[in-house]
């Protein structure tokens, strides 16, 4: 008999800002700054990150778009490796995320594509420190406390080794 089994993601929401800490709410205005720095213009679709490392430092990034489309890059692998390159002994606490289509601020909150969920997959076990990723549009506020809550089944180092 084949078994089912079931997988479980949490996310929190919140309506405002005013829900947040102030650190929260000041990351995700690093993100929208972030945002309007962004070179996109292919898709006019300009993502921005902000993330907190655990010495407190904030680090931004941007999709920065090429006229051959694959070479461009998104705005949370471009803050994800600047930290990591930056400060390669240092964890990433939290990662903020939003975007603008055009010049509006996104009305609901965007996620990280799979490569960048991958990308913070393994940030996060090599600091073993699980990263928070908070996603923010104009309506509503997403929070994740890891990024298993994307990736409920992942392929990692363990899996290259057999270990898991
Ligand atoms: N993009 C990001 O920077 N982050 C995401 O999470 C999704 C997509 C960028 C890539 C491209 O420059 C533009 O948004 C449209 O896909």
């Amino acid at each position: 008999m084949m078994k089912k089994f079931e997988k479980k993601s949490i996310f929190y929401e919140y309506e405002s800002t005013e829900q947040l800490t102030n650190s929260e709410e000041e990351l995700i205005k690093e993100a929208e700054k972030a945002a309007k720095n962004a070179y996109a213009p292919y898709s006019k679709f300009k993502v921005g990150a902000a993330l907190i490392l655990d010495n407190n430092k904030i680090i931004q990034g941007n999709n920065q778009e090429n006229a051959a489309y694959p070479s461009g890059l998104c705005a949370e692998r471009i803050a994800v490796f600047y930290a990591n390159s930056q400060y390669p002994e240092v964890a990433i606490k939290q990662l903020a995320i939003t975007a603008f289509r055009g010049d509006e601020l996104v009305e609901l909150p965007i996620s990280p594509c799979g490569s960048c969920l991958q990308v913070l997959l393994e940030t996060q076990r090599r600091y073993n420190t699980p990263v928070e990723i908070i996603l923010s549009g104009r309506r509503k506020i997403y929070k994740a406390e890891n990024v298993e809550q994307f990736l409920p089944m992942n392929f990692d180092l363990d899996s290259l080794k057999g270990e898991s």
